[in-house]
């Protein structure tokens, strides 16, 4: 090897070298090695240089000074870093690799309102929003409960405190989305293809109750709406929400507002309807339903000889936790703000 290669290989080696250096002790060894006075590797070549034949002696000369500057140089800006980061002083690696930035997501009852929207207007319903603070008139009386009636009683409802006004009566958190029903009707002539949601208040906290929560109404009112139409309504929804393998079925109930009336069920998601410890018979509660009383039509100014309608009521997070393959214990997770669990959504 020349004396030329043997300078460029040492400029390499330590180039190298200095790039694994982190601490002071280790730095100082690194200038000894190369710059001690009596073995360092440079000054070695540096003191030879007087016995190279006089004609190379200039080039080889100015090349291992000008190596020995860029050593010096490089030695002293390490020094500078690493003590900065002793110090614990301010430093900027430019090549650390950023931190990404957190990315939130629209509450998980937020996107089953959203879902449950499409699925309605896809089917001509357009979604309206009526008072959570309400009149006791539209949601009781005008729904053919009037005051003292005992089917109240199924509403545990919040009261606002505040005096009567007229025939109105008292202000109330809606306990459902039924009071947009006679507002509806009040606002619109029919054809009616109503969804209103909203939330709904009511005197109950469990592990599948909460005083707050969100129910979404469906009201059609047309002439010669039928229970096939509330029927195939039903089905529709049911398999766009919960999947084409899910099937619904209504059972007779009761409602004020609702002549006939009707129990909405889901076939359960996990046992496809044949009964498992989640569901106990096959079916799961959605809601209510059933064909507008004529009382209610009458009170929206509807003539019932002419015109019939149909309307169902069902809670929002309760339909959504009634998905397949969602196992939530407890319904008050929703609202607890925890993002370990609404991460995973
Ligand atoms: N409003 C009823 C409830 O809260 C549900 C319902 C809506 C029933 C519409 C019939 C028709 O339980």
């Amino acid at each position: 090897m020349t004396m030329k290669e043997k300078i460029q290989q040492l400029k390499v080696q330590f180039d190298q070298e200095i790039s694994k250096i982190l601490d002071p002790t280790a730095l100082a060894g690194l200038e000894i090695k190369y710059l001690g006075r009596k073995a360092g590797q440079l000054t070695k070549i540096l003191r030879s240089l007087k016995d190279i034949p006089e004609k190379e002696r200039r080039e080889i000369g100015q090349l291992a000074n000008s190596v020995k500057q860029e050593i010096e140089s490089k030695l002293k800006a390490v020094r500078k870093s690493i003590s900065g980061r002793a110090r614990n002083e301010e430093w900027l690696d430019v090549t650390l690799p950023g931190e990404p930035m957190p990315e939130g997501h629209l509450h998980l009852v937020t996107q089953a309102i959203g879902e449950i929207v499409e699925i309605f207007e896809a089917i001509g319903f357009s979604r309206r929003r009526y008072p959570e603070v309400e009149w006791d008139y539209y949601a009781f009386e005008s729904l053919n409960m009037p005051p003292e009636h005992p089917a109240r009683d199924e509403w545990e409802t919040f009261f606002i405190d505040s005096k009567p006004v007229g025939p109105k009566g008292q202000r109330v958190l809606t306990p459902h989305t039924s009071s947009g029903q006679v507002r509806e009707m009040e606002r619109k002539k029919p054809p009616i293809r109503m969804m209103n949601i909203s939330k709904c208040y009511r005197r109950q906290i469990d592990v599948s109750h909460l005083p707050m929560f969100h129910q979404f109404e469906g009201l059609l009112i047309d002439k010669n709406v039928t229970i096939a139409h509330l029927k195939g309504t039903l089905d529709y929804f049911v398999k766009q929400f919960f999947g084409p393998a899910r099937k619904a079925r209504i059972r007779p109930s009761h409602f004020q507002f609702t002549e006939p009336s009707f129990e909405v069920d889901v076939s359960c998601g996990l046992c496809n309807g044949r009964g498992c410890k989640m569901c106990k018979g096959g079916w799961l509660e959605l809601g209510g339903a059933g064909m507008v009383h004529p009382n209610v039509l009458k009170a929206g100014k509807v003539d019932p000889k002419k015109y019939s309608g149909l309307a169902f009521g069902w809670g929002v997070e309760r339909s959504y936790l009634m998905k397949a393959g969602l196992s939530i214990p407890d319904i008050r997770l929703l609202y607890g703000n925890d993002l370990r669990f609404l991460n995973q959504f």
